[in-house]
């Protein structure tokens, strides 16, 4: 057979082992990591998916290495734990058994340690270590690590990589990247120490290859060594480029792999896991340039996820392998869909963050358009029904198309009925938004997938109580949506005015000068666009903060976006819409025009509970899923629509 990809489906031999593809998982971290260190059995089953689907190697995230003075992430293997070891040996069985290599990243966080997962009593009493004495930006004390505790945290290093080998890791990840210990060891923004360990590149590097030296000691010969390096640090008086080639260069000779990501996690997060604001790949250029200057196998990082940008990256000498997190997490089986020339099917991460904001938000795990991400013990595969039954779908947005799928594949006889004539939903009017291009075409992708599963699509129709009943349906999966809401304001329903739903139908009304009314997330992602356009935008907003409806990862990044390209107006409440502008009140009630000839009204969306009420007899089993259930997010409308499939 011939592959469309024939580079990224390449197998590469490292060290003693070959992997079947160019395409590796990187570390992402468990949710259910025990209290006693460690990992657990959904964590398990979190990796194993990625296995599954085809990538080549998968990293098992953060192994605290030096729990006296680190507790970040908070699992460590260590034989006097009970089921330390066979927690980790579980984890890289499931992984081996579907031909992915297991490998497990070794981490220490340094001055950072302590701040996430880590048990709240041990937290107090623990001390923040880091390479010099300091205080944090968070005002955390930090002190400096002893030459006795880094001698100490190089033989654990040792020790915890003879115990990964043992547990049947076939491959280790040492953390030198995104800001943690080692990185703050090579950082002269961080590191001022004046003793062997400070100072010129020789000391800076000199932790990292001690940790090296006592991990080769203890996996020998052969087995794969990769160092993760932040190819720059991305901030003033850290690291840059060229400092990056220097490091790179110094710890070549004690690895098989060098993987190049980029910036580091408390002061770079949207460089280390590029936003949908930057561009597919933006960290390429790192590790292209560090490969010029070293002789092992290079890996990338960042923002990748289209075979064809991979495909030309490895083709192109680039690097050697592709690491990706977020768009496994959107499909597991993208390595599986490359390699069966089935690209099509490719289900793509929308960048929208929601996988890490769970994390912190819940300390769970989702992602929007996977609705089995963090509930893996649950199956991936899906059953046949016992069954077979005949179901209509109103409605064509992401929960509904979602749900038509997954009951076509249970065996069902599906219909799907969209009243407009295109597919999408409220997806639709992010075609005209660059940056938001991939949730736009997350509903072509769950079409084909539906289509292939033999859903019929019925376009321009409109489900009806007398057309539900007359498809006589067993069942009816009620996903109509939302409508947007626009309140009687003088003037909203002017000439000027475009409800931001249709901006993408009616963009050429909109002037150069604008004002987007209503600083929800919609609104501000249509101002930023506006802003990139090199328009000239105002956002006014009632309340005092922009956005809360964002998730706290992608609301930061967002708002520096906000900052570049947009006048923010909090504590404006929108009176009269004029052909200058909008006259709002500001909370002391003194009226100001913000100027605009144009009006984006963006103030949010409101349930067709009118067409639910109508539809809810309509069948023997019903289900209201998505914003016609509840005005939520994406992520809700297509978990809601998986399951209302296998509730059927
Ligand atoms: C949910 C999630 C968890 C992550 N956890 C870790 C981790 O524990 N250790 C680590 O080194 N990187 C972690 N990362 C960073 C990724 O390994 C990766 O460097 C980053 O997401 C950029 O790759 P991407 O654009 O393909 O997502 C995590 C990323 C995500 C999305």
């Amino acid at each position: 057979m011939e592959r469309k990809y024939p580079n990224l489906c390449k197998p590469i031999k490292i060290g003693n082992v070959t992997y079947r593809n160019r395409m590796f998982s990187a570390p992402m971290g468990g949710t259910d990591i025990t209290n006693d260190g460690c990992i657990g059995p959904k964590s398990t089953a979190f990796y194993e998916l990625r296995a599954k689907g085809g990538a080549a190697a998968v990293t098992v995230s953060e192994c605290m290495v030096h729990p006296e003075t680190d507790g970040s992430h908070a699992y460590h293997l260590d034989t006097t734990i009970l089921n330390s070891l066979a927690a980790a040996t579980y984890t890289a069985d499931a992984i081996r058994r579907h031909g992915a290599m297991p490998s497990l990243e070794l981490s220490h966080s340094g001055m950072y340690a302590g701040t996430y997962m880590t048990d709240k009593s041990r937290q107090h009493s623990m001390n923040q270590w880091g390479p010099s004495d300091c205080v944090r930006p968070d005002g955390v004390p930090v002190k400096a690590l002893t030459k006795e505790m880094l001698a100490d945290i190089v033989q654990s290093y040792g020790k915890v990589a003879g115990l990964a080998k043992r547990a049947g890791f076939e491959m280790l990840m040492i953390h030198g990247g995104h800001g943690w210990l080692l990185n703050q060891f090579f950082s002269p923004y961080f590191n001022k120490r004046t003793d062997e360990y400070g100072g010129s590149l020789e000391n800076r590097c000199r932790l990292a290859i001690g940790v090296l030296k006592a991990v080769r000691e203890a996996v020998g010969p052969g087995f794969p060594i990769e160092f993760r390096l932040s190819g720059s640090e991305f901030i003033e008086g850290g690291y840059d480029l060229e400092g990056g080639v220097a490091i790179a260069k110094q710890i070549e000779p004690y690895i098989d792999l060098l993987h190049v990501s980029a910036g580091t996690y408390q002061r770079g997060f949207g460089d280390t896991h590029p936003s949908m604001f930057k561009p597919h790949g933006c960290n390429v250029y790192l590790a292209e340039e560090i490969k010029k200057h070293v002789s092992v196998p290079v890996a990338t990082i960042g923002g990748l996820g289209s075979p064809e940008q991979m495909e030309e990256i490895i083709a192109g000498g680039k690097a050697d392998i592709v690491y990706m997190a977020r768009a496994l997490l959107a499909d597991p089986f993208l390595p599986r869909k490359v390699t069966e020339n089935r690209d099509q099917e490719i289900v793509k991460c929308l960048r929208c963050f929601t996988c890490m904001a769970e994390r912190a938000a819940t300390s769970t795990r989702r992602c929007t358009v996977n609705p089995l991400i963090g509930r893996e013990m649950e199956g991936c595969e899906i059953a046949p029904a016992p069954v077979k039954k005949k179901v209509l779908v109103a409605g064509g947005g992401p929960g509904g198309l979602y749900a038509a799928y997954t009951a076509a594949r249970r065996g069902h006889q599906v219909i799907l009925c969209e009243k407009e004539n295109a597919l999408g939903g409220i997806l639709k009017s992010e075609q005209a938004l660059p940056f938001k291009h991939e949730m736009y075409e997350l509903a072509g992708t769950y079409e084909l997938l539906a289509r292939k599963a033999g859903v019929e699509i019925r376009l321009n129709t409109e489900v009806t109580k007398e057309y539900a009943e007359k498809e006589q349906a067993d069942a009816l999966i009620i996903a109509v949506g939302s409508k947007p809401l626009v309140p009687p304001i003088p003037g909203l329903d002017g000439p000027n005015v475009v409800i931001v739903n249709n901006y993408y139908l009616e963009k050429e009304k909109v002037s150069d000068d604008v004002v987007v009314f209503g600083g929800g997330l919609a609104g501000c992602e249509c101002a930023i666009h506006l802003g990139m356009e090199g328009k000239k935008v105002h956002l006014v907003e009632m309340r005092d903060v922009l956005a809360p409806d964002a998730n706290v990862r992608h609301r930061p990044l967002l708002l520096k976006e906000i900052d570049k390209y947009v006048t923010v107006h909090t504590g404006y409440r929108g009176l009269k819409v004029t052909e200058e502008g909008i006259i709002c009140a500001d909370k002391d009630g003194q009226e100001h025009l913000v100027p605009g000839t144009s009006v984006i009204c963006a103030l949010g969306q409101r349930s067709r509970t009118d067409v639910v009420d109508e539809l809810r007899d309509a069948a023997p089993y019903v289900a209201v899923i998505g914003d016609a259930a509840k005005v939520s997010t994406i992520t809700n409308a297509v978990y809601w629509g998986y399951h209302a499939a296998l509730d059927i």
